[in-house]
């Protein structure tokens, strides 16, 4: 995601009075995910995504998703701890020269530097350090696609500067407001992209009074024709969503008003953020699997990327300060990964209604720990007029998202 004008812009126009005042007349839970997914509006204008389930079958669905080999056999790459790695990270603020303006944390004051040097360590086994010669090989020839809100967009950073740590990579394409991207690898003809989508269905905005309300009306059932039409020509897909569900939206399936979430109408039901998500996916992945231009490669669905305010929130003060991870169970709530597992569960659908290849890059669990990573106050935030604001969000580069990056490295590895 991008803090330029457009997003600061959001941020004025957006009634979040409003926000406020609804969300007091809910429980404490959904006013979170109604300001959380203010936060996210602003910062995402760039964005992403819940629900709560059982964390055993979260675990059952994730060991499925890994097919791991031999030696691994039992391995669960996402049930793990973060421990000390001096090696620090592959790359620097100097020595990414994409690294964009918002994730620079350093560049933005951050002075400890200690949240760079911890690794990923999977319980039953090792993941191995992103090496960009041995990425690059894996893809060589294919085209990588990251669709989704903002921390999708952060994650593609993050191979980006990884990977430019090995070659240059020509940038290819940028739309109007940078929210379509590609990237080309020359050595391997290896091909980065990023789609952005909001809901991954269907979406228009309303607007009240000549301007945008930052309320949408939602086709659950029909997909985001501005990501689905590039998918022809992807090999590799990395879908991704939930923080602009936290937020007024309207639910439309066959075109009819079915319900509403985080409203306050009288004639129309209110359904809960949780009531889109599984349908969203649902819609989504079926396209996918219905698509018959499609490659059969491989999609991933990156599960829900938790944020960390403590305090307060985003608009009363809330911030992370946090220099140090978590461990196993310290942080983080059911209700996190009961999002994540929404989202597993319609791969485990799509994976038996289909025939293309489904897994899962299941990175809450291990996100959950890091309060440490998200750049808090150190964003260019003074430059867009958001001075005070935390963002607890989105992470920095470099910093733990990298890891996300090891894990892809791990799955396409057993799955190519
Ligand atoms: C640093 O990386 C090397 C080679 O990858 C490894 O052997 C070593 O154990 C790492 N050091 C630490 C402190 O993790
Ligand atoms: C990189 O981060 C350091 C602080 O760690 C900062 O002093 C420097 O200005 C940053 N450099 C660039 C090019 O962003
Ligand atoms: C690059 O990969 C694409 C897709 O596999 C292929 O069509 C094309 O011929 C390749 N180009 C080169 C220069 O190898
Ligand atoms: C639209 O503008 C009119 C006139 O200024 C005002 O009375 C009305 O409350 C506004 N509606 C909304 C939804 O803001
Ligand atoms: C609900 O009521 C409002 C105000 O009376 C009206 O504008 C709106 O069209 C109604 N919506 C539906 C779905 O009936």
């Amino acid at each position: 995601m991008k803090f330029s004008h457009p997003i600061s812009e959001n941020f004025h126009n957006y009634k979040k009075e409003r926000y406020m005042n609804t969300g007091r007349s809910f429980s404490f839970l959904l006013w979170l995910l109604a300001v959380l997914s203010i936060f996210i509006f602003i910062f995402l204008s760039i964005p992403n995504p819940f629900t709560v389930t059982p964390q055993e079958h979260l675990t059952q669905s994730t060991t499925l998703s890994t097919k791991p080999e031999k030696d691994d056999e039992k391995c669960d790459l996402f049930v793990g701890n973060w421990i000390p790695d001096l090696n620090g990270s592959l790359y620097t603020n100097w020595s990414c020269s994409t690294i964009p303006n918002s994730k620079n944390c350093g560049k933005h004051g951050r002075k400890d530097v200690d949240f760079v040097n911890w690794r990923w360590k999977p319980d039953g086994c090792e993941l191995p350090r992103f090496e960009p010669k041995t990425f690059l090989r894996i893809v060589q020839g294919k085209t990588l696609a990251f669709i989704g809100d903002s921390i999708a967009r952060n994650q593609m950073e993050s191979l980006l500067c990884l990977l430019s740590q090995d070659e240059t990579p020509t940038d290819m394409y940028k739309d109007a407001e940078d929210r379509f991207r590609t990237w080309y690898f020359p050595s391997q003809n290896f091909t980065l992209m990023v789609f952005w989508s909001k809901f991954l269905v269907a979406a228009e905005e309303r607007v009240i009074n000549g301007s945008l309300s930052g309320i949408f009306d939602l086709h659950l059932d029909k997909v985001d024709e501005k990501w689905a039409n590039k998918l022809p020509g992807v090999d590799y897909a990395i879908i991704s969503d939930v923080h602009w569900f936290f937020r007024e939206n309207y639910y439309y399936e066959g075109g009819n008003l079915l319900g509403c979430a985080f409203c306050n109408e009288e004639n129309v039901t209110d359904l809960g953020f949780r009531f889109a998500l599984p349908r969203v996916f649902r819609t989504a992945l079926k396209y996918i699997n219905d698509c018959k231009e499609c490659s059969r490669e491989l999609t991933l669905l990156r599960t829900f990327s938790p944020a960390h305010f403590e305090n307060g929130e985003w608009n009363t003060g809330g911030n992370c300060k946090r220099t140090s991870p978590r461990t196993q169970g310290e942080g983080g709530t059911q209700w996190e990964l009961g999002l994540g597992s929404i989202q597993i569960e319609e791969v485990e659908r799509a994976r038996k209604e289909g025939h293309k290849r489904f897994g899962v890059l299941e990175v809450t669990r291990a996100m959950m720990m890091r309060p440490d990573g998200h750049p808090g106050l150190h964003w260019n935030n003074e430059e867009i007029g958001m001075k005070g604001f935390s963002d607890c969000v989105h992470w920095c580069l470099p910093g733990p998202i990298d890891a996300w990056n090891d894990l892809l490295q791990a799955v396409l590895k057993k799955e190519g």
